[in-house]
């Protein structure tokens, strides 16, 4: 799958190693920054990712921050953008299966690096059920 994947300094080292990961297994993922441990602001690596996923450039989009609370937040601002903070499998999966979730966030310091790549992998592996459902109460999301 192509995505993008960006962090800020408190999700840095988690980011690296699912960078790894996500290539090894196959996946094209652009590398947003940040690129090293320096302190910077969540919401400028949440936004550049989040514009990506709205407009079409990237089909999904993963953040890591502290805790993902940050990048989430920041990332629910654009139209068209369901971003879920996630730190189990259960509801990465169903994020995916029943709410069409095009970004996940997951917090580097919530999250030991075995369980961030399960919740990954239970996203990226999640596919959106659709049908009459889902695909109804997915439209209502954007406010009117
Ligand atoms: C940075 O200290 C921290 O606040 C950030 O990584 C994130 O957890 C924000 O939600």
């Amino acid at each position: 799958m192509r995505l993008a994947i960006a962090s800020d300094h408190g999700g840095f080292q988690l980011k690296s190693q699912l960078v790894g990961k996500l290539r090894e297994a196959g996946h094209e993922v652009e590398d947003l920054g940040t690129h090293s441990a320096e302190s910077t602001d969540y919401p400028d690596y949440a936004h550049t990712l989040a514009r990506g996923v709205a407009d079409g450039t990237w089909p999904r989009g993963i953040l890591v921050c502290g805790t993902g609370v940050g990048m989430a937040i920041a990332a629910n601002r654009h139209a068209g953008v369901r971003a879920v903070n996630c730190s189990d499998t259960y509801t990465a999966r169903l994020s995916r299966e029943h709410n069409d979730s095009n970004v996940l966030t997951v917090g580097e310091r919530v999250l030991g690096p075995g369980l961030a790549w399960d919740v990954v992998s239970a996203w990226l592996e999640g596919t959106f059920e659709g049908g009459e459902r889902h695909t109804r109460r997915v439209s209502k999301i954007e406010p009117r």
